[in-house]
């Protein structure tokens, strides 16, 4: 299957183990040019905008209305997986390519910068969307992995997106008073780790307590970072999402630091309505589930374009992020067919 091909041809660019294309790489560059070249060999034109996000436009017979757009990423979180956002770039070019020319143009994109390994993520998406659009496109349809295990729990391939959780991201510094490790009195240190790991387990209490919320510390950095001395300051890392803003605030309380947030996004009701009624026609299982990751689609959502996601089951547990990532390629061409035909029905002009 050409899809998952394609796949393989990109999980081989950073070298693994997993995928290495983070936002910003070389190797995030080369996925880009690797899929502007199957844009070209399929006809579509090529664009890459002021952010670098790159589109491949199918023009329609109507030019002069808004477009149904449908893409995802293509850089990956270190030792990353094969699936999260390269099949929604991948799997809308095989889809559009398979659909042929409609009435309204079918934009295939790929945003850059996605994960924000570092950041706050979505940054081509966050720079287009403020950039402004031309015109804005009549619909977004990301197609994705769910990155969770709920779709394999209920026995469905697929799923509805209903809303994009709530995030905060940021950095704490928790400061304490450098000293010999090997003749400071316990009871007389001032030790940066050691208020750092409470801080980390107050944040765990948190969010373990409130209803669907999740909390990260993915990145710790020491000062003065050597063995023998007791660390006068450590950064911390923090990443927080919930179902509501609501919940969001309450376990970002704990953080003493200034977060920058990213509200919940629900997902637009006629796109969303379009996949629902294929997985019907289908008898698949009428599956609906929150996106506790982010994505772009919440982004171009939050900008007003009437947007909808389409989640792939994700096997071994739902593990992502991870080089461990899996799909079926039964479950990934299923995926491909239902967003063909929802970008036909978007992509007709209704009556
Ligand atoms: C992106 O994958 C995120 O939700 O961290
Ligand atoms: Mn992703
Ligand atoms: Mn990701």
């Amino acid at each position: 299957m050409r899809v998952l091909e394609r796949l393989d041809e990109l999980y081989a660019i950073g070298g693994g183990p997993g995928a290495n294309r983070l936002g910003g790489s070389a190797e995030e560059d080369e996925a880009h040019e690797r899929v502007a070249a199957w844009m070209r060999e399929a006809g579509l034109d090529v664009d890459v905008d002021d952010a670098g996000n790159l589109f491949g436009r199918l023009r329609g017979r109507r030019r002069e209305l808004p477009e149904v757009w449908t893409g995802s990423h293509l850089d990956s979180v270190p030792r990353g997986g094969r699936f999260d956002g390269a099949l929604g770039v991948v799997g809308a070019l095989e889809a559009v390519e398979r659909l042929g020319s409609r009435e309204r143009t079918l934009a295939v994109v790929a945003f850059r910068e996605e994960e924000g390994c570092t950041g706050r993520g979505c940054v081509g998406s966050r720079a287009l969307c403020s950039a402004g659009f031309e015109m804005l496109p009549a619909a977004f349809l990301e197609l994705h992995v769910e990155q969770g295990p709920q779709l394999e729990t209920a026995g469905a391939p697929l799923g509805v997106v209903t809303a994009i959780a709530a995030s905060a991201r940021g950095q704490v510094i928790v400061e304490g008073r450098e000293g010999h490790a090997g003749t400071t009195p316990m009871s007389v240190r001032d030790d940066a780790m050691v208020a750092a790991a409470e801080l980390v387990l107050r944040l765990r209490d948190a969010a373990a307590t409130a209803e669907g919320a999740v909390a990260t510390v993915g990145q710790v950095t020491a000062e003065p970072g050597v063995t023998n001395v007791i660390p006068s300051r450590v950064l911390l890392s923090v990443d927080v999402r919930a179902q509501d803003d609501a919940t969001l605030e309450e376990v970002c309380r704990v953080v003493p630091a200034e977060l920058s947030r990213t509200a919940a996004v629900p997902m637009a009701p006629r796109p969303t309505r379009v996949l629902r009624e294929e997985l019907a026609r289908r008898g698949l299982p009428p599956r609906e589930l929150a996106s506790g990751a982010g994505h772009d689609a919440g982004v171009l959502a939050a900008a007003g374009v009437p947007t909808a996601m389409l989640f792939v089951r994700s096997l071994n547990g739902g593990i992502s992020h991870s080089a461990e990532e899996c799909s079926s390629p039964e479950d990934v061409e299923l995926g491909v067919d239902v967003l063909a035909v929802a970008l036909e029905r978007l992509a007709a002009v209704e009556k």
